[in-house]
């Protein structure tokens, strides 16, 4: 039985920070930012947006395409979850007014949630094939000012519908994994920001990959060329790039330069210009594959590495399904990131700093605009509003 995803949408903010803007408030060469670590522009969510909001978004035209009362299940992934105690994925599930005859529960281990929840989609699935999961991996990815990280902020939400006789990728069976308990980025429970030992979490980074990959070699007897498209968890586009040139270096296959870009580049494109969204970033990744090939990639197989600062990372497979192309949402995508809006350098750190969900009462000024955004707190209850 093949089991993967069946529909998969993504959403960002409507606001942006162009990495030339903040170039030039830093006073740091621009290239640093374009060449140094492959980034040109980062989606800044406004303090009415959260990843409930975003997830929503993300949600809600997979759900206008088929019966919502179908769902038998949520798993919501993040790091920036909104309470310590009730899922993020309950409050999404009453903004889109889903079955009472359907769980949830958050996933948590930094970006690898995402590929976690998807992992246990498959296995709900295999085992039961009338479920139909909504995985849904959200963040927002924010570090302190004048920190090393500040330049690799971003946000946003991918939302998969598992299901078996998925019509977008079977997920095969196999995976590779590897733990280890190391600090190269953690939030404590107490900061609305992330810690990070910026250098050492990219040696931790590739290391992880590394081990990865053998592990998944010796379970699954795959080789590198039986993998045509590669996807990779994206902090920042350069470090997509060093991963896949260290995976060639590890199957010992010399790549030309046209055969590097064309395994790695598309997956890229999305990720440039949103920036970081830790559990979502893989699947951005693969959203930007999807859209950005102008190659029909039935039944190719492409790979997945999901990497979890702390850490957990697993490489993973799946298999183009033919037909896939009629259901992208590709235009939808193009148009979010198009109708972003820039921010001054001013107007980000506005928004940085007027976030303030911890307060027990507040109305959130308008600046989402939807179709889903956090209108305020209540005696320490969020509601949402749909626009
Ligand atoms: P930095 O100190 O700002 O930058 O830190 P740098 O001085 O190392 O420069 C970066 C690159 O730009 C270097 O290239 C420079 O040579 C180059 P590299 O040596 O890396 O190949 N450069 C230039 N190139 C062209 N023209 C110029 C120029 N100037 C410099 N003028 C760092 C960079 C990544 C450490 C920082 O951005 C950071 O701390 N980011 C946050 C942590 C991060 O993203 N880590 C990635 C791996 S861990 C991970 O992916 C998990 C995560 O997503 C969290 C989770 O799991 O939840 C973060």
């Amino acid at each position: 039985m093949n089991v993967g995803i069946d529909l998969i949408h993504f959403s960002t903010s409507d606001y942006y920070l162009g990495l030339d803007a903040f170039a030039e408030e830093k006073n740091i060469d621009v290239d640093k930012f374009y060449i140094g670590i492959g980034q040109e522009k980062m989606s800044i969510a406004p303090p009415d947006e959260d990843v409930v909001s975003l997830a929503a978004k993300a949600a809600a035209p997979i759900l206008e395409q088929i019966d919502k009362n179908s769902i038998t299940a949520i798993l919501f992934a993040t790091e920036s979850g909104v309470d310590q105690s009730k899922s993020a994925g309950v409050f999404l599930h009453g903004l889109l007014n889903l079955s009472s005859r359907c769980r949830v529960i958050e996933f948590k281990h930094a970006c690898y949630s995402g590929a976690a929840a998807l992992q246990m989609a498959t296995t709900m699935v295999r085992a039961n094939p009338k479920e139909k999961v909504l995985v849904i991996a959200a963040d927002i990815a924010k570090y302190d000012v004048d920190t090393s990280g500040e330049a690799t902020q971003g946000c946003g939400a991918v939302a998969m519908l598992v299901t078996e006789s998925p019509r977008i990728i079977a997920i095969e069976p196999g995976s590779g994994y590897h733990t280890e308990d190391v600090m190269d980025f953690w939030r404590p429970n107490q900061r609305k920001t992330a810690l990070v030992d910026g250098k050492y979490s990219t040696k931790v980074y590739l290391h992880s990959l590394k081990q990865a990959w053998q592990h998944f070699t010796e379970e699954t007897g795959r080789t590198f060329d039986d993998i045509q498209h590669f996807c990779y968890h994206i902090p920042f586009t350069k470090m997509a790039e060093k991963a896949h040139q260290t995976l060639a270096k590890v199957a010992k296959v010399k790549l030309s330069p046209q055969e590097f870009k064309a395994q790695t580049l598309p997956s890229q494109v999305y990720n440039r210009i949103v920036g970081n969204s830790y559990s979502a970033s893989l699947f951005v990744g693969f959203c930007s594959l999807l859209d950005n090939l102008n190659e029909n990639m039935a039944n190719r197989r492409v790979s997945f590495f999901s990497y979890g600062s702390g850490c957990v990372a697993e490489f993973f497979t799946g298999l183009m399904q033919p037909g896939y192309e009629k259901v992208l949402m590709s235009a939808s995508h193009r148009k979010q990131i198009e109708q972003r809006q820039p921010l001054t350098y001013a107007e980000y750190l506005a928004f940085y700093h007027e976030v303030d969900d911890e307060v027990e009462n507040i109305e959130f000024e308008r600046h989402n605009k939807g179709p889903y955004r956090l209108a305020g707190i209540k005696d320490h209850k969020r509601y949402y509003q749909t626009l």
